[in-house]
């Protein structure tokens, strides 16, 4: 195997979803990697190879790289700085009330680095950042540094699913490097060989073999646009099959055929259009407003991204006409057991759950609000103290008179209906019940896109 170069790394807001496994990642590709964030917390537990982030299998990657000292996490952002010759940023942009992304932490990571590079660094934005900001970071570095002497950065936004983050990271649909300067180009290029060489300094089980990866080389502003258009595309598909389901659910198909049907033409396939309660998580709705925003800001009208949103928002309500046609419009004392709290399936986060915003509305009514999740039991509760949260599934099955089902865990698609009392009623956002069984046991329920 060819002899990689193995470059000291920095990752600057290391202990969040995109910053840890990026970091993990790195890592296991052979470079030396520094980890930081202000999360003083989860930098400690990520010490002893633990993490709050949920990711399937990265504590277990996680502790070989410990043992072998191929990792290392802190809470000095000075420190970081000084060890690496490439900083990737992946600290947060949330959305502002205007759809803006909020730019502050980027900057302050930015007036950091303008302060404390004392040798040539190439920073690489990982963070989704509005078009433009490459050219704001670049403006506070020159404020002190000259730019391809001192610094240089770089555009390399990520594709990775939450839940799915290393098997994103070890088999990407794509690497983007956005850069003017050919120095960061090669260097980012470099950097990323032993991924596509498979080439790893502990073993993983995520790499698939002989899939072929793909670099393109941009401009930062070609590929911050990517990025966009990547998230606002894939918030249409989802937009786009919930409107196939409201309408054929009114004049009587049934969604599951409808979807292979049309998955069946090449052009279309069927992935990444299963209908439900919407979008929800920390990406797509914001990355969606972002991109408004800055059609907006240039004077062009997106008609049809702002349609995608509005479905969106729509789409919850479609779920609470649904109960209503249920127990009436009055939902006082009535009990409503939820089936998945977390943004979506396989995930921790609910960060952005519409399953919670649902729960919340619900419990604003006065009904009594059941929720169940397999791996964000914890941090529902957290978010809503009013929703009574069991990870026994039995328990929440039992307490209901309505059993709604939000996303596509498994086990939600596996539920013995023989113990349910025949008298409860099902919701399923997703298409994933057995409907024989439901009738088996007389049981009522609603298909969402199904009549
Ligand atoms: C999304 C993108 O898929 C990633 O490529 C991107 O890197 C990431 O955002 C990001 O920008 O950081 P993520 O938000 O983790 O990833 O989750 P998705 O799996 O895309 O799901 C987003 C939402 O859409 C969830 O609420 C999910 O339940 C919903 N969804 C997804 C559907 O309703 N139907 C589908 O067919 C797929």
């Amino acid at each position: 195997m060819t002899k990689h170069k193995s470059y000291k790394i920095g990752v600057i807001g290391g202990a969040g979803y995109v910053g840890l496994v990026t970091s993990v990642g790195l890592a296991s590709i052979g470079h030396n990697v520094l980890s930081q964030d202000l999360n003083l917390n989860r930098i400690n537990l990520l010490k002893n190879g633990k993490s709050e982030v949920y990711e399937e299998g990265l504590e277990n990657i996680l502790s070989d790289l410990i043992t072998q000292k191929l990792i290392n996490f802190t809470h000095n952002i000075e420190q970081t700085i000084s060890h690496s010759d490439v900083i990737f940023v992946a600290v947060g942009t949330p959305s502002l009330a205007d759809g803006r992304a909020d730019m502050s932490q980027i900057i302050s990571v930015a007036e950091k680095l303008r302060d404390l590079i004392d040798h040539h660094t190439i920073v690489v934005v990982k963070s989704t950042v509005p078009v433009g900001a490459i050219e704001i970071i670049q403006d506070i570095l020159s404020e002190r540094l000259t730019i391809g002497e001192d610094f240089d950065v770089v555009s390399n936004p990520e594709f990775l699913r939450e839940g799915s983050g290393l098997v994103d990271f070890y088999n990407p649909s794509r690497i983007i490097i956005g850069s003017n300067t050919d120095f960061a180009r090669k260097s980012l290029k470099e950097i990323y060989q032993p991924l596509i060489q498979r080439d790893y300094k502990v073993s993983n089980p995520f790499s698939i073999k002989n899939q072929i990866i793909e670099i393109l080389l941009t401009d930062p502003v070609s590929a911050q646009m990517i990025k966009y258009a990547s998230n606002a595309f894939l918030a249409t598909r989802i937009s786009y099959i919930n409107e196939i389901a409201g309408i054929s659910e009114k004049v009587g198909g049934n969604i599951s055929d409808i979807i292979y049907g049309i998955g069946l033409d090449p052009r279309i396939g069927s992935d990444y259009l299963k209908p439900g309660i919407g979008f929800g998580g920390p990406c797509l709705d914001k990355d969606l407003r972002a991109l408004i925003t800055l059609s907006e800001e240039n004077y062009f009208d997106s008609v049809m991204l702002n349609g995608v949103l509005r479905r969106n928002d729509l789409q919850l309500q479609e779920v609470i006409n649904k109960i209503n046609f249920v127990l009436g419009s009055s939902l006082y004392k009535h009990k409503i057991s939820i089936l998945g709290l977390a943004f979506k399936e396989g995930t921790n986060d609910v960060r952005h759950s519409l399953s919670i915003r649902l729960a919340k509305f619900l419990i604003e009514q006065g009904a009594i609000v059941t929720g169940h999740d397999i791996l964000a039991a914890k941090e529902a509760a957290e978010m809503e103290d009013k929703l009574i949260v069991s990870d026994n599934l039995n328990d929440v099955l039992n307490q209901a008179e309505i059993i709604i089902i939000l996303n596509s865990e498994k086990i939600y698609s596996q539920i013995d209906w023989s113990i349910i009392s025949p008298k409860t009623y099902i919701i399923d956002t997703r298409g994933i019940v057995n409907i024989d069984e439901l009738k088996k046991y007389s049981i009522e329920y609603d298909i969402l896109g199904t009549k």
